[in-house]
């Protein structure tokens, strides 16, 4: 099988600064592609922006300039930040790119000839912030719209609108035959719970032009732009196609390049609670009427809050990713927002909690066993690795297994814990044989042999185990211990590789003590 595993996020609005949510899902999904590319997969990762629609325009309208000279501007930062976040992304897309414009388009057409769209009027409320038409279910009780809303008005207009009350029992059908479509199993509860007991309404999938006219022109009308979630969705289809996926090319009539990567089915969306309905509700049912297949899993998860308050720019509590990295590293900001949040449930950054895992569990945890273990093999054995031991063989393979197994099933903060049993067995290894002791006593040179050849295989292990969460971090260990290679193959975690007779590095601190 040729199919690489494909792994997507959601396309943020290009209408702000990233803050702490936008990277944890991004980081997320960069653990996955790097956890995958270790156990052999080929693997292509793909995040990108958003640029169009209501929101993205009146950010561009408040600054004053173009919607698409503000998202060129803006889109340099977000593609600086996601090489900050250090992602190992093959594709970056952005909406207002030819090739996906071209794409969205391709689709429109398809879907129009099919018959799915109808063109009708509406009379009712709208919502310009978040784009959307309300209606009387919408109203609170005190009969007001939710200020998320922002202003409502009233409006009466004609717009395209795509049938979907026919898809609803299908959608269903394959929502209950497939348990890991909609992952965590609570989020495929939600939607299942709203597919049974609501009609599916027919969605609006155009704007009229003279209101919003920033969008991707409908190609059957042009009085009309693309509603800029359809626009967005389809951007997992787009960007694949535009580097030649032959049945995404096929799908719409455009030549595919002759060695295209096969890469539809997406194997994980990765994307946050919020926007669960439009992933695992729209795009199926866009997908299907395109007669592609469907993704294999929506991966969901939850919303960061700091000190228990929802993130907001307005009230100054955020958490700036960036500034977080300066100050103490990007693996470590990796290493908090994976090992403290679970993929699903919501988290609560705080930045007491962040220092306590930075100086117990990186410093004093994986720092301090690697910064010893190397220290000692370099005072006691001149840096060159002894002959083979394998006091902590079994340990290290078990929490190589269990780590293998956790990462198999996408479980990043529970791989952790299976990596951390190991450091902390490394460092009650260390208290336990006292090989400072060891030293100082000629007849136990055999058995500090032992010892540190243990440790130092230990570390290594560690580094390939850590590789797809903390990569730096990871090479750096590599490094000290003068290995050459990279540690981004699962299987180089078997016991046993260091080479006796090795010379090592000098040994530095990973996470330098900041008390
Ligand atoms: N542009 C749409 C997505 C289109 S995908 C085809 C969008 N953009 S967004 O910028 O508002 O959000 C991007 C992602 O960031 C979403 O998955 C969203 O859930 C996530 N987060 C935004 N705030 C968040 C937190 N406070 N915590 C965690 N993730 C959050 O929606």
């Amino acid at each position: 099988m040729n199919k690489r595993f494909f792994i997507t996020t959601a396309i943020d609005y290009v209408n702000g600064r990233p803050h702490l949510g936008h990277a944890y899902e991004k980081i997320v999904a960069d653990t996955i592609a790097r956890a995958r590319r270790s156990l052999g997969r080929e693997v292509y990762f793909l995040t990108g922006l958003d640029e169009h629609g209501q929101k993205v325009r009146q950010a561009a309208q408040a600054e004053g300039k173009p919607p698409q000279a503000y998202c060129d501007a803006l889109a340099a930062d977000w593609v600086a930040f996601a090489k900050k976040l250090g992602l190992s992304n093959e594709d970056f897309i952005r909406t207002t790119q030819p090739r996906h414009k071209k794409y969205v388009q391709a689709i429109l057409t398809k879907l129009n000839n099919a018959g799915h769209f109808y063109k009708a009027v509406y009379r009712g409320y709208y919502s310009a912030r978040e784009e959307t038409f309300l209606t009387e279910k919408d109203r609170l009780p005190d009969g007001t719209f939710d200020s998320a809303y922002g202003e409502v008005i009233e409006l009466e207009e004609q717009n395209y609108y795509f049938k979907l009350r026919d898809h609803q029992q299908w959608l269903i059908g394959f929502i209950e035959e497939n348990p890991l479509f909609v992952q965590p199993a609570y989020r495929r509860n939600e939607v299942l719970g709203f597919l049974k007991n609501n009609a599916l309404d027919d969605l609006c999938i155009s704007r009229p032009a003279s209101r919003l006219n920033w969008g991707i022109p409908v190609p059957f009308d042009p009085d009309f732009v693309t509603y800029v979630w359809f626009d967005a969705l389809v951007n997992y289809i787009s960007a694949p196609a535009s580097a030649g996926e032959p049945d995404l090319c096929a799908a719409v009539d455009i030549p595919a390049a002759p060695d295209g990567p096969e890469l539809w089915p997406a194997d994980i969306h990765v994307i946050g609670k919020d926007i669960l309905k439009f992933h695992a509700v729209y795009w199926p049912i866009m997908l299907r009427a395109t007669g592609l297949p469907l993704p294999k899993q929506i991966l969901v998860h939850g919303w960061w809050q700091k000190d228990g308050q929802k993130l907001s720019k307005s009230t100054g509590n955020i958490v700036d990713p960036v500034a977080v990295i300066d100050e103490w590293g990007l693996d470590a900001f990796r290493y908090y927002a994976l090992r403290e949040l679970d993929i699903g449930p919501d988290g609560n950054w705080t930045d007491a909690g962040f220092r306590s895992r930075y100086s117990a569990e990186l410093a004093n945890g994986l720092g301090n066993l690697v910064h010893r273990s190397l220290s000692m093999l370099k005072r006691y054995r001149n840096g060159i690795v002894p002959p083979k031991s394998d006091d902590l063989a079994s340990d290290a393979q078990k929490a190589a297994g269990e780590t293998r197994s956790m990462l198999e099933q996408n479980r990043l903060q529970a791989a952790l814990q299976c990596i951390w049993a190991l450091v902390t067995r490394g460092n009650q290894y260390v208290d336990q044989t006292a090989p400072f002791k060891m030293a100082k006593d000629p007849a136990q040179a055999q058995r500090l042999d032992g010892v540190l050849y243990s440790l130092a295989e230990t570390c290594r292990v560690l580094a390939v185990l850590l590789w797809p969460f903390l990569p730096a971090t990871a090479a750096n260990i590599y490094a000290q211990l003068g290995l050459k290679e990279a540690p981004g193959r699962f299987a180089d975690s078997a016991w046993g590789a260091l080479p006796p007779g090795q010379a090592i590095a000098e040994p530095a601190a990973l996470f330098p003590r900041k008390d």
